[in-house]
C-alpha cells in the first residue's frame, strides 16, 4: 500500500490483500464490542439486550459489554462441558475496564480552541458515516459546553433530520446563504435537545444548487464568505467554537465550497475493504483545493467508523489506515451500533437518544480526542501535502 504513485506523483491509496480470517476465529472477540453489533441479523435480541443494559444504571456497564466477553451465549450459561457457572474473571475485568473508560471520558475537560475551528466532514464514498459523525461529534462538543454549528450542505438534509431541525421547503436554509447570498445568521436554528448546538439546515432547494452555482460570481467561496462574515459580526448565538460542515457523497461545487470554507478536513472511514477505494481521489481533490483555493486546508482527523470487533477485517483496515495516517487517525473508533442507527429516526443524536450506549460513549470520546488535538495550521501552510504523513 502506498499513498503516492512515484511515477505520476498522483496520490494513491491502495490496500493489499488482507489476510484471510480462519473460520474458527471469525467470531472471536478481543475488543470492546457491543451486542448491538452481533444483532444486525438478530434485531429482536439486540435491542432487548441493550435496553437491559441501559435500564440497569447501577450496573453502569451495559449488557453490550457482557457480550464483548461472551459473544456466543449468555454468560450465566455454563460453558460446554462445564457443569457450574463459567469463570467470571474476564467478565469482571471487562466491566471494570468499561466503567473506567466511561469515568475517564466524562472527567476529561474540553476547552474552547484558541481559534474557532472549521472542519469539513467529507468522503465522496456514500454511507460511511459522515452525517452520523458530524451530528454526534457536534452534539458531544456542545454538551461539553462549547458553541457548535453544524452546516448541512448535503441536499439529502440528513444532518438536519438527525438534529431534529425543521427543514421543509419553505424554511430558510443554507441554499439561501450559498446561492442567494443571505446572511448565515438568518438561517440558524438551535437543536431542541442540545443547548449550544446550532444548525444551518439543508432543504430540497439545495438539490439544484450545484447547477445554479456554476454561473455565480465567486462560486467556490460563497460559503467561506458567509462563515467569515458571521464569525466577525456574530448574530444571536455568538461566535462558534466549532463549525462542522456535513458534505454530500460527491466532489461537486457544494463540497468544494465546504473545502474552501474550512481549515481542516475530517474524514470518516468505514472499517471495510471497499471503504478505502476512492480515498486517493478524495486526497487528490483536497490537494487541488489546497494548491488553488485554500492553502491552509489539510486532513487533520480520520475516524474509523462502524468498527466490528468480531471481524479481523475491521482491525486490518483500521491498522492499514493508521499505518499511513498515524497523526490523523483518532485512537477512538466507533463501533457498529444499533443505537447509533436508530437515533436519527427519533430526530436525535445518540448522545441524547441513549447516552449510556457504547455508541454514545465512543462519539463522546472521539469528540474529546478531537478537541484535545491542536490543529497543525503551520504544517499546512508550510506546503506539506494535504495532511499526509
Ligand atoms: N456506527 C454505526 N453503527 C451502525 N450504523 C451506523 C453507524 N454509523 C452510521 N450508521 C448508519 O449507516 C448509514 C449511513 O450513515 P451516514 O448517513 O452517517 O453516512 P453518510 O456518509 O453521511 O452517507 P451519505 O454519503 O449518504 O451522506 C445510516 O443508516 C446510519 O444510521
Ligand atoms: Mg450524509
Amino acid at each position: 500500500m502506498g499513498w503516492r504513485n512515484a511515477a505520476t506523483r498522483e496520490p494513491t491509496v491502495t490496500i493489499g490483500p488482507l489476510a484471510p480470517v480462519p473460520a474458527d476465529e471469525a467470531g472471536a472477540v478481543d475488543h470492546d464490542v457491543s451486542r448491538e453489533t452481533a444483532a444486525d441479523g438478530e434485531s429482536s435480541d439486540d435491542v432487548s439486550r441493550e435496553t437491559a443494559g441501559a435500564s440497569e444504571p447501577s450496573a453502569e456497564v451495559s449488557r453490550e459489554t457482557v457480550d464483548a466477553v461472551e459473544p456466543h451465549g449468555d454468560p450465566a450459561d455454563p460453558a460446554p462441558g462445564q457443569d457450574g457457572p463459567p469463570d467470571s474473571a474476564p467478565l469482571a475485568a471487562a466491566l471494570l475496564a468499561e466503567a473506567q473508560r466511561r469515568d475517564r471520558v466524562q472527567q476529561t475537560e474540553v476547552r474552547p480552541p484558541q481559534q474557532p475551528r472549521v472542519l469539513t466532514v467529507a468522503n465522496q464514498k456514500g454511507g460511511v458515516g459522515k452525517t452520523t459523525t458530524t451530528v454526534n461529534v457536534a452534539a458531544a462538543l456542545a454538551q461539553s459546553g462549547l458553541r457548535v454549528l453544524v452546516i448541512d450542505i448535503d441536499p439529502q438534509g440528513n444532518a438536519s433530520t438527525a438534529l431534529g431541525i425543521d427543514h421543509h421547503a419553505e424554511v430558510p436554509s443554507i441554499y439561501d446563504v450559498v446561492v442567494e447570498g443571505d446572511e448565515l445568521a438568518t438561517v440558524l436554528q438551535e437543536c431542541p435537545d442540545v443547548p449550544g448546538l446550532w444548525c444551518a439546515p439543508a432543504t430540497i432547494d439545495l438539490a439544484g444548487a450545484e447547477i445554479e452555482l456554476v454561473s455565480l460570481v465567486a462560486r467556490e467561496s460563497r460559503l467561506k464568505r458567509a462563515i467569515d462574515h458571521y464569525q466577525q459580526t456574530p448574530g444571536a448565538p455568538g461566535v462558534f467554537d466549532y463549525i462542522l460542515v456535513d458534505c454530500p457523497p460527491s466532489l461537486g461545487l457544494l463540497t468544494v465550497n465546504a473545502f474552501v470554507a474550512a481549515t481542516e478536513v475530517f474524514i470518516p472511514i468505514q472499517c471495510e475493504y471497499y471503504a478505502l477505494e476512492g480515498l486517493s481521489q478524495l486526497l487528490n481533490n483536497i490537494e487541488l483545493i489546497k494548491a488553488h483555493l485554500n492553502p491552509v486546508l489539510h486532513v487533520s482527523t480520520i475516524l474509523m467508523t462502524m468498527y466490528d470487533a468480531r471481524t479481523r477485517l475491521s482491525a486490518q483496515v483500521a491498522d492499514e489506515v493508521r499505518t499511513h495516517f498515524p497523526d490523523q487517525v483518532l485512537k477512538t473508533s466507533v463501533p457498529r451500533s444499533v443505537r447509533i442507527s436508530e437515533a436519527p429516526s427519533h430526530g436525535q443524536t445518540v448522545l441524547t437518544y441513549d447516552p449510556s450506549s457504547s455508541g454514545a460513549l465512543s462519539y463522546l470520546e472521539a469528540a474529546k480526542e478531537l478537541a484535545s488535538r491542536v490543529p497543525k495550521i503551520e504544517d499546512a501552510q508550510s506546503g506539506s501535502p494535504a495532511g499526509r504523513p
